[in-house]
């Protein structure tokens, strides 16, 4: 591991020149006068002074080398459509819909939320808005009403941009009802909503004066060049939430030359994907992973990068491996949940196809198990390579570098600290520094390297409060993940600290969800704990006290509830944020000051021992979700 250890060595106390290296990957349209300005901490300024842009990063820059190579191969089994786009495609098509954005009066900083199915054009948005400068805020399609209406509030957008529907295992998710009734919803809506009509909602309805169908609009704009604006490094670039402790998402704020540059960085040292390969990369635009390495990543890279709508399985098991072989793609990067989903398959789905072509298989985003993780090395006979990160930080903390040093791979860990990551491993009460084996808090010493996040959307106080606060006397950023080291320095992940869950990698607050059951008027309380499920990683689990218990009283009233609940949830948050049950007892189990004790009940739930429960208020609560759990009713 020397190699990699020196160029981690490096990257921490020879900061300065290790990020002027890296920050060469990117073109500047000014360069920077200091690679980092870190007098307010933790508010760290990467390259600043230098001018640049995502966008003409990610595709005009690629016009004199590579304008006839693929850029963007969408493939949707879900409607059976696959198009193609060239660099110099893409960037006529970015072009038109920025100059779509500018007739609409969009310039730099504003903000414009993006709703939108796996679609060309939601990537066309993206860089269209940072083309202009103006913030993008993608919200996940399986967000629903209640949900959009928050992040609308939060970030404020002049604009909407969305489609009439998406598309899930052969279903259409109609969008329009759902936008309309969050705009509805929110005390500052957007003055328009631009919408990308795909003919699967035949009722579509556009409200005159406030929504524009984006084909009309683009059709006016066929042969628009529209200038890039050139951003100072720090100038956001988009505000992506995700979950915490509290029920109120938190916008994760991102910069620009620093992104580019960690970016740019990442595909050479972490993926090892070459300019002109393809990169496939299974997540989803409204995620982070779809953010770093559907969009900016790859195309930055000048490698071509694959939009695929639909499921692992259909029309069937081998459709990815497929798209693999006709692609050649070199670098595939995946979810443990969806390996877990092939893995229940017929194996031999898995080596119908040729997949030479593919050097590493990435995973990230929840805990990857190691027989997963030996399952589909050993299937496909290529290295799989988890690796882990977060939102906030927008690329690995914890990886291998296979493009440093090929150091061999352990099941079961996401490697060891990424370059510009000063990790260190606290106990959690009294934040010292513990040894190998020891579970602690995964913790980074501040400055966070470039590509991070830079502040909480409009709430710097929260940002330092929420991620560098955790302990007394140190000053240091929290990523509220347990972890271990063990003697050979590689990492493991063991889980939350806080209440964040991860289904199927998509990380939600039990909060949000407690809040979104609350909205049945029959819920007096309810406590909201992610369960371990051999597919999804965790799935959540409700249970509620019911303010009219007659309408519990029965096995048929209860499911008839349950049901309420999971429309209720649905409307307020989506289906992402389904309870796999709600179950409904009498009492919590609380402590005497009155705090719910969801981690006993998250153990019941999990049939383990429910540790200790000497400051339990009244046993009759446990007993409750006890028998709930046991008898399944
Ligand atoms: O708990 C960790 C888990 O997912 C969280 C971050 O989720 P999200 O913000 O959606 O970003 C995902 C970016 C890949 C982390 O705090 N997590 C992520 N990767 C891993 C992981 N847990 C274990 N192993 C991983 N490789």
């Amino acid at each position: 591991m020397a190699t990699y250890r020196e160029f981690h060595r490096r990257s921490i106390t020879d900061r300065d020149a290790f990020w002027r290296e890296q920050a060469a990957a990117i073109e500047w349209h000014e360069p920077f006068r200091q690679v980092l300005d870190y007098s307010r901490p933790p508010f760290a300024r990467w390259f600043v002074g230098g001018t640049t842009n995502l966008c003409h990063n990610a595709v005009d820059r690629h016009l004199k080398d590579r304008a006839g190579q693929n850029a963007l191969i969408y493939i949707s089994t879900e409607t059976g459509q696959d198009r193609t786009y060239t660099f110099r495609e893409l960037h006529a098509e970015v072009n038109r819909c920025a100059a779509v954005l500018r007739e609409q009066g969009i310039v730099k900083g504003d903000r414009i939320l993006i709703y939108m199915p796996m679609v060309p054009e939601a990537v066309f948005a993206m860089l269209a808005c940072v083309r202009l400068g103006a913030i993008h805020s993608v919200v996940f399609g399986g967000f629903a009403a209640h949900s959009l209406a928050s992040r609308i509030d939060d970030a404020k957008p002049k604009l909407l941009f969305t489609a009439d529907a998406g598309m899930r295992g052969g279903k259409p998710i109609p969008y329009k009802g759902l936008v309309d009734e969050a705009i509805k919803l929110a005390a500052h809506p957007p003055q328009k909503v631009i919408l990308v009509n795909r003919g699967i909602d035949g009722d579509l309805k556009l409200i005159a004066g406030r929504d524009l169908d984006y084909a009309h609009e683009r059709a006016k704009h066929m042969d628009a060049q529209v200038p890039v604006t050139w951003l100072e490094s720090s100038e956001p670039s988009y505000i992506l939430y995700t979950s915490g402790t509290t029920g109120k998402p938190k916008g994760v704020q991102r910069d620009t030359g620093g992104y580019a540059v960690a970016l740019a960085a990442s595909m050479k040292h972490i993926y090892c994907g070459k300019p002109g390969e393809a990169m496939f990369t299974t997540s989803d635009i409204g995620w982070v992973v779809g953010h770093s390495y559907i969009v900016y990543g790859p195309l930055i890279h000048g490698m071509t990068t694959i939009l695929y709508e639909g499921l692992p399985i259909r029309p069937d098991p081998a459709i990815w491996w497929k798209i693999v072989e006709q692609h050649k793609v070199s670098v595939m990067f995946s979810s443990p949940t969806a390996i877990r989903v092939l893995k229940k398959q017929d194996q031999a789905y898995l080596t119908r196809h040729d997949v030479s072509s593919l050097r590493y298989l990435f995973l990230a985003g929840e805990p990857l198990d190691e027989p997963t993780a030996r399952w589909i090395s050993d299937s496909l006979k290529v290295p799989v390579l988890d690796h882990y990160w977060q939102t906030e930080t927008g690329w690995a903390l914890l990886s291998s570098l296979p493009g440093i040093e090929a150091t061999p791979l352990k099941f079961g860990s996401p490697g060891f600290p990424a370059y510009g990551y000063d990790v260190k491993l606290l106990h959690e009460t009294t934040g010292e520094e513990v040894g190998a084996n020891e579970k602690a808090v995964v913790t980074v010493v501040p400055p966070l390297p470039p590509g991070c996040m830079t502040t909480v959307w409009g709430q710097d106080e929260r940002f330092v409060q929420t991620y560098f606060t955790s302990f007394k006397d140190k000053f240091v950023y929290t990523t509220f993940d347990w972890g271990i080291r063990d003697d050979d320095g590689y990492y493991f992940i063991l889980g939350r600290t806080d209440d964040v869950i991860n289904v199927a990698g998509h990380r939600l607050g039990t909060r949000e969800i407690e809040e979104a059951v609350s909205g049945h008027n029959n819920i007096a309380e309810v406590a909201v704990v992610g369960v371990h499920d051999a597919i999804k990683g965790q799935v959540p689990m409700a249970f509620a006290v019911v303010k009219d218990a007659s309408r519990v009283a029965t096995a048929e009233g209860r499911s008839a509830m349950e049901k309420e609940v999971f429309d209720v949830v649905d409307t307020a948050l989506g289906p992402v944020g389904r309870p796999s049950r709600v179950f409904f007892v009498a009492q919590l189990p609380k402590t005497r000051s009155g705090k719910v004790l969801r981690r006993s009940i998250q153990a019941i739930a999990e049939g383990r021992d429910p540790g200790d429960l000497t400051t339990l208020d009244d046993p009759g609560g446990i007993e409750q979700v006890h028998s709930a759990v046991t008898s399944g009713d």
